[in-house]
């Protein structure tokens, strides 16, 4: 059975576009097949179907149980940094278990909680910045987000060990921040350990660090008596299977790195763009300062949450540059599976495009154009606007995720004058898996608050 609209393009040039530069790789596909197509690129076997219309999106998540099923063997791009046991590679009853028990560790009371720690590290990281001198805006983000999520995995975390793991962790996320440079988790004939100048070399010493960093935590963890702490790493020690088991050091290291890794560049990412599009247009940036005022002095997080326009210009940031552009793939399990009209296979490999969903024109009329109005003027299906996936698989961090970079930008804002320091566009280029505005965002503070200390007047 033919796959529906396969591009013609020869296999290794889809492979080394899809790798050197996604972006235009899937914008020619939409050209010709803005619906589906089926791609030959690399890290999900021979052939993807790419699904960017959001009725057959619809139809995958809200079938992701049994008809398309999102097995984690497929995901093993991820292996060399998250391991065998990290809940992106688990499926079925096991991983819906995991997800249950780290899910409340990002929503409602525990997350909240976070509130006062992430707008005070806001002020601190920018606190430190000099006037008028260029910082990268992704750098600075990152920092508050490494240092808000080592809070949700280890609890209250300080000390010589807490500052190793921190920069072990940039060392690793920054091995990916190019193309060329993720190149190496796409195609595993490069991954050989040459030595330790060689990429992968480096890669497998680097991972090795923040492994013993890791594992020194748990194993300091397992002597000290049962607590009543509520960090991740508590719940995983303290949760048992069926059979009375508790995880083993290799699985809480596992999970550990996944909610690492997927919690933090992420969202220190979307946070850079969200910067950028604010002073690209000062329009925006009085409109969000207009709203921050009317909460008065000092208003409480959730107040923050719920502001309108400055919850329309995070999901915009969202939409116009998602930084997953693909959901994890979904597998065909039927007979007699149809997508718009195309007939499926059992075992076709399927992902949601976010990237081409958020572009399409009949929903966001001029999709170049950041626009946060079109957030306030209708709302959007979660098959529609899905930055964060959807179904079995969907997000985990994603109430930790727009908490926290409503509070970052409300802090920056009220406090803060920025301006962009880079006359070029920023562009959309391959950071590992994961899409980041190029250069990083170049930016400088032109005024400090009125309260800030002497020496940072
Ligand atoms: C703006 C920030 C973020 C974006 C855009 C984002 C996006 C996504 C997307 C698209 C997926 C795949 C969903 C699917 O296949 O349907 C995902 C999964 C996941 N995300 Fe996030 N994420 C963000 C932040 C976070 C944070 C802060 C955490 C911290 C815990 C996190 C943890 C995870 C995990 C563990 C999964 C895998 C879920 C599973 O396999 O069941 N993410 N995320």
């Amino acid at each position: 059975m033919p796959h529906p609209n396969p591009l013609t393009k020869p296999a290794f040039l889809q492979k080394l576009q899809w790798v050197a530069d996604p972006v235009s790789y899937m914008k020619s596909a939409a050209r010709q097949y803005p619906d589906i197509f089926t791609a030959k690129i690399i890290g999900f076997g021979n052939t993807l179907v790419f699904v960017n219309h959001p009725e057959a999106i619809q139809e995958i998540l809200t079938n992701d149980r049994k008809t398309f099923t999102a097995p984690g063997e497929k995901n093993t791009i991820l292996q060399p940094i998250l391991g065998d046991y990290s809940l992106i590679m688990l499926d079925g009853d096991r991983h819906r278990k995991r997800r249950q028990l780290v899910m409340p560790s990002f929503h409602g009371e525990r997350m909240r909680a976070y509130g006062e720690l992430i707008q005070d590290l806001t002020q601190k990281v920018f606190g430190q910045l000099p006037i008028n001198q260029i910082f990268t805006a992704r750098e600075v983000t990152q920092e508050i987000s490494l240092q808000v999520i080592l809070q949700t995995v280890f609890g209250v975390y300080d000390g010589e060990r807490s500052q190793q793991l921190k920069k072990q962790l940039k060392v690793m996320a920054d091995l990916f921040r190019s193309p060329v440079t993720s190149s190496f988790l796409f195609f595993s004939p490069l991954q050989k350990d040459l030595g330790a100048w060689s990429p992968w070399g480096k890669f497998l010493r680097d991972r090795q660090a923040l492994d013993q960093l890791i594992y020194a935590e748990i194993a300091q963890r397992r002597q000290e008596s049962p607590s009543s702490r509520t960090d991740i790493l508590s719940l995983l020690m303290s949760a048992q299977d069926e059979m009375g088991n508790q995880m083993s050091d290799v699985e809480l290291r596992d999970e550990l790195m996944t909610l690492l890794f997927a919690g933090y560049e992420t969202t220190a990412t979307s946070l850079a763009w969200a910067l950028y599009w604010i002073h690209q247009n000062p329009e925006i940036r009085d409109k969000l300062i207009l709203e921050l005022e009317s909460l008065g002095d000092n208003p409480d997080s959730m107040s923050i949450f719920k502001l309108p326009y400055l919850t329309a210009v995070c999901n915009e940031t969202l939409r116009i540059c998602p930084v997953a552009m693909l959901t994890f793939p979904r597998v065909v399990q039927e007979e007699n599976v149809e997508l718009l009209g195309h007939p499926l296979e059992p075992k076709t490999v399927l992902v949601g495009c976010i990237f081409l969903t958020h572009q399409r024109e009949e929903l966001y009329p001029e999709p170049q154009q950041f626009k946060p109005e079109r957030f306030l003027e209708r709302q959007f299906s979660p098959y529609e606007f899905m930055p964060f996936g959807g179904g079995v698989r969907r997000c985990l961090g994603e109430a930790l995720a727009l908490f926290e970079m409503k509070l970052v930008l409300a802090t920056i804002l009220s406090h803060y004058q920025l301006a962009l320091a880079d006359t070029q566009k920023e562009v959309p280029k391959r950071r590992g898996v994961t899409l980041a505005p190029e250069r990083g965002v170049k930016m400088v503070i032109t005024k400090k608050p009125i309260f800030a200390s002497p020496e940072n007047a």
